[in-house]
């Protein structure tokens, strides 16, 4: 690795990784001056009821109601939801999906094991119809984790191999599988041990490359993929390789060639391709699936969040046909393996995609709303980088576009600055603001958002006065 930069080698703070805190001096003042009693009423005893636990409490605010692209809170005011835990690609409450939910609720809301129900069928038909290449056996479970941990099964399976190659600052989900292959240290740290045999690498990052401070790839020659096989060949029996196509928090799109050369390298070892695309499939990226964008087909694909419409936990596993060798084993075994109301909502999503052409439209929208974040860059030195692919958009702040040193209480004063005014997102690793909103977003609403977080910045970077 050539050139220590601080930017490579900053550490993002650990309990910044995947999310803002909740115990900021920040998020304090915000309740100070936004929050009335009665919502500080139902706060507190949502303090005395649930267990604590980090990224989700104390809570933020009380909802009260969403629909499209907007949540509301209990005082009334609406917020445009960029972050929506990335289940919102046809926006919040669909008719279509809730029609679908009651219609199904009403004649079979449950499928006892060992029988079967016909909106499953027709879903797992649907997905083995729009997966890529020929990925075409499917598995349901009630979560993104639960898939992740099902793939993870099935490639011990297929290749009699336990090792697993993923990526450092990634999440897979919070089981104990899944955080050993998540490469975040606030899930890693203190909860005894890991799946043995999960290694991990740095992933593709153009903007803070660990190989070329420029992020300059050409000059490079993708020397991240080349680790990827160097790491393959010096374990010697890899199962997987498990990774996000592209990195949802961080909004890292991978250089041009990443993942063909990581599919030749883990063909050449016998092992496999797991894309989880639990957060970023069904049209967020421009394409049904994140994959299609870099023309790479992975063995198994992990798809939830936003396939139960925003509305049911449902995930899915997609495997290649051949990779079903396992007839007596467990590989899911889930009580919801085979929801019936939930399956019903994932096919009313996928049809209110299609028929809407949402990935085409998010591809269009996506690209005006990068066009004018980089008009924002220009304006703003606090902007170090633009990314995006669909509406998948972030921006990464830094303190000094040379150092690149990340700008953390500036991101997260934005993040203030835009709730007040409407805007809801969260911040990850400490300095990026990923902007996520439905797909379903009218243009006016999107340029709405853009504005507000055009206004935040100037209040932060201009220090002009704050609440
Ligand atoms: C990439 C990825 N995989 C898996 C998961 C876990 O999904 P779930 O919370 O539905 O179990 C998440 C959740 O954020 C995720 O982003």
């Amino acid at each position: 690795m050539k050139n220590h930069h601080p930017s490579s080698t900053e550490q993002i703070p650990v309990d910044l990784s995947e999310g803002d805190s909740n115990l900021s001096s920040m998020r304090k003042v915000w309740h100070k001056n936004e929050i009335d009693a009665n919502t500080r009423r139902w706060l507190a005893l949502d303090e005395r009821y649930f267990l604590r636990q980090t990224l989700s409490t104390p809570c933020l605010n009380v909802l009260d109601s969403c629909g499209e692209s907007v949540i509301k809170d209990l005082q009334g005011k609406r917020y445009l939801d960029f972050h929506g835990n990335s289940v919102h690609q046809v926006g919040f409450s669909h008719p279509k999906v809730i029609d679908a939910i009651i219609d199904q609720l009403k004649k079979l809301s449950f499928c006892t094991r060992r029988y079967t129900n016909i909106p499953a069928i027709e879903l797992a038909k649907k997905l083995s119809e729009i997966a890529p290449g020929n990925l075409s056996k499917v598995l349901f479970a009630p979560g993104g984790t639960t898939a992740v941990g099902m793939a993870l099964k099935l490639a011990r399976t297929v290749t009699g191999r336990f090792k697993t190659i993923s990526m450092w600052d990634s999440f897979h989900g919070a089981s104990l599988d899944c955080m050993s292959i998540s490469g975040e240290t606030m899930f890693r740290k203190n909860v005894g041990p890991l799946l043995p045999g999960a290694v991990h690498v740095p992933p593709a990052d153009r903007y803070r490359c660990l190989w070329d401070p420029e992020g300059n790839c050409e000059i490079c020659g993708l020397k991240c993929a080349d680790y990827i096989d160097y790491v393959l060949e010096k374990e010697g029996d890899v199962s997987a390789l498990i990774a996000e196509p592209v990195r949802n928090t961080a909004v890292n799109p991978p250089p041009p060639g990443y993942w063909k050369a990581v599919r030749k390298s883990f063909d050449r070892h016998g092992a496999l391709l797991i894309f989880d695309e639990t957060a970023i499939c069904l049209g967020r990226t421009g394409k049904m699936f994140a994959c299609e964008n870099f023309d790479v087909v992975p063995d198994i694909l992990t798809i939830g969040k936003g396939l139960g419409g925003g509305i049911m936990p449902f995930a899915a596993m997609i495997a290649r046909p051949d990779l079903d060798v396992a007839p007596e084993k467990g590989l899911g075994h889930y009580t919801h393996e085979k929801n019936p109301v939930a399956s019903a909502a994932a096919l009313a999503t996928i049809a209110v995609i299609e028929e809407n052409n949402l990935a085409e439209r998010t591809c269009c929208l996506g690209k005006v709303a990068v066009q004018k974040l980089n008009l924002m860059k220009d304006k703003h030195m606090l902007i170090g980088d633009v990314r995006g692919i669909g509406l998948l958009m972030g921006i990464d702040l830094v303190r000094d576009r040379k150092t690149k040193q990340r700008a953390i209480s500036e991101a997260e004063q934005i993040m203030y600055e835009c709730l007040k005014r409407g805007l809801s997102f969260k911040t990850s690793q400490g300095s990026c603001i990923p902007l996520s909103p439905s797909l379903t977003i009218e243009q006016s609403e999107l340029e709405r958002a853009l504005d507000i977080l055009d206004e935040a910045i100037s209040v932060v970077e201009y220090k002009l006065p704050i609440f």
